[in-house]
């Protein structure tokens, strides 16, 4: 937790958001020397019959990028997913996300669109939680 105090404004706030997540497994992570290196966070959205998954939180540490792990992550994650919508005598149908337009996220989307994720939306800026710049919905199709 110790890395997201600085994103979130507390210990019980980042154990508030993160708790959901690491009790029902929608947790990807990467370690190296027993220190963590990355996440991703997903969670499905709505009943499984829907089969649409979001992701919520990526990151590989500055680092660790550009070795694969954040392949790697996406790749282990999407294959939890399936297994969850399996679970529940449904389907992974559809992965959809939020990301910036802005350079900072350059990388996470030549990523996402090298695993097959389709801009279907474009948020203007300070519609959603990004006060100054464009956001993209990217999609995959399953
Ligand atoms: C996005 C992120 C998780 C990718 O992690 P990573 O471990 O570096 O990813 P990988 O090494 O698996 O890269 C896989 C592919 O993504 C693309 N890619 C990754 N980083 C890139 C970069 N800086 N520039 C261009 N393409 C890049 C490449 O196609 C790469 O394949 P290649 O190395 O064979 O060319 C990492 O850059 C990161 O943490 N960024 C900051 C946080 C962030 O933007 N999170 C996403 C929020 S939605």
């Amino acid at each position: 937790m110790d890395a997201y105090e600085t994103v979130f404004s507390s210990r019980r706030e980042a154990e508030a958001f993160y708790g959901g997540f690491l009790e029902n497994g929608w947790i990807s992570a990467a370690w190296k020397d027993s220190g963590l290196v990355g996440v991703l966070t997903w969670m499905p959205r709505e009943a499984a019959k829907h089969g649409l998954a979001e992701i919520i939180d990526f990151w590989v540490k500055a680092e660790e990028r550009r070795k694969g792990v954040g392949g790697r992550l996406l790749d282990h994650a999407i294959a939890k997913m399936r297994q969850y919508y399996q679970d529940f005598n449904s389907k992974l149908r559809r992965v959809m996300l939020f990301t910036g337009a802005s350079k900072r996220y350059l990388a996470a989307r030549k990523l996402y669109e090298k695993k097959g994720f389709q801009i279907s939306a474009t948020i203007p800026p300070d519609r959603l939680d990004n006060p100054r710049y464009k956001e993209f919905l990217y999609v995959l199709q399953i």
